[in-house]
């Protein structure tokens, strides 16, 4: 197995400040990359906040929080995660991107290290495909709020080697985190089962079987959820979840997993959930 001491991460929205803190945290030496300064300054703050919180409720010392925060660099360029032993890309949900953003790691990373993506649906085969390191290349899909959720799917690709994924599997265990492993088939084992869900609640709502509200409290009283579905898709993002519905429709080819067409109609709307305030529900800003 590799030996894992500074992890490189792109991206500080959501998801990258969130994995840049747990790592921090459990003793990793961090490079977060942004490829925008507001975004990143955003990100570090966030992040000191959350840490900060965590002190005050007692969860860590103030120590401990200045010791990670401490272990955090911020850079605005790339070419700084050359030393990483490991990357973590946490860029927007767009192929394209992710492309290019691998194609760029893969010139600049030193040779022999891991870079694996937190994509939630995206091929990793087809994004190993574009390096010249495949069997270096994994699939790490850490769940929001990060800090707060025990999981780590593990995506193995089609060229993923053994030591590549073993070493992501400790790397998350060393997070904290449990490490559930997936193969690369679309949505791989948490979206193929969630989104779907999400999709027939915005179905019910669509059809008049129940109010928001009503599937909501339906699904958490009933079935002991923490959020209900539609609570759940506005915090996960509408945009988000419909780009996932449309690789499970696109990648399965079953109509089943066609999105609904209110889901659709709110995201062309620009009602993206709780990210700029209104989804399902409307949220102060
Ligand atoms: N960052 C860090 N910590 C957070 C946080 C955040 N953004 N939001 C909440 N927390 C912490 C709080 O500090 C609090 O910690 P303590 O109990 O230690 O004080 C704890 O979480 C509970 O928070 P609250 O009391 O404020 O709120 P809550 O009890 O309503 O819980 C929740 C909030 C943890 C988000 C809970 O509603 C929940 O678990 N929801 C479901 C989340 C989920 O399913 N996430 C996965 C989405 S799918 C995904 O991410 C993958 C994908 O590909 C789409």
């Amino acid at each position: 197995m590799k030996n894992i001491q500074a992890i490189g991460i792109v991206g500080a929205g959501q998801m990258g400040r969130g994995i840049a803190q747990v790592a921090a945290q459990s003793g990793f030496d961090v490079v977060l990359y942004d490829a925008f300064n507001n975004s990143l300054e955003f990100g570090f703050n966030f992040i000191k906040t959350q840490l900060d919180k965590g002190a005050e409720k007692g969860k860590w010392t103030s120590v401990d929080a200045a010791t990670a925060l401490g272990r955090i660099k911020t850079t605005l360029d790339l070419g700084q995660l050359k030393a990483c032993d490991l990357v973590i890309e946490a860029a927007t949900e767009r192929k394209e991107l992710k492309f290019e953003i691998f194609r760029k790691l893969d010139e600049v990373v030193k040779p022999g290290a891991i870079l694996a993506s937190n994509t939630s649906s995206i091929s990793i085969t087809e994004i190993a495909a574009v390096t010249k390191r495949p069997e270096l290349v994994a699939g790490m899909h850490f769940m929001n709020p990060v800090p707060v959720m025990k999981l780590v799917e593990g995506i193995r690709g089609l060229e993923t080697s053994d030591e590549t994924f073993n070493t992501v599997a400790a790397t998350a265990e060393r997070m904290g985190k449990v490490f559930v492993r997936a193969k690369d088939y679309p949505g791989f084992a948490v979206n193929r089962i969630l989104m779907p869900m999400i999709n027939e609640a915005v179905y019910a709502l669509f059809e008049g079987v129940a109010e928001v509200k009503d599937i909501d409290s339906a699904m958490k009283l009933g079935t002991n959820q923490p959020m209900g579905p539609l609570e759940l898709a506005d915090f996960i993002g509408l945009d988000t979840c419909l780009a996932i519905m449309n690789v499970l429709h696109e990648g399965l080819g079953d109509t089943k997993y066609r999105p609904c067409p209110l889901l659709k109609q709110y995201v062309a709307a620009g009602r993206f959930g709780r990210k700029n305030g209104r989804g399902f529900y409307t949220y102060e800003k």
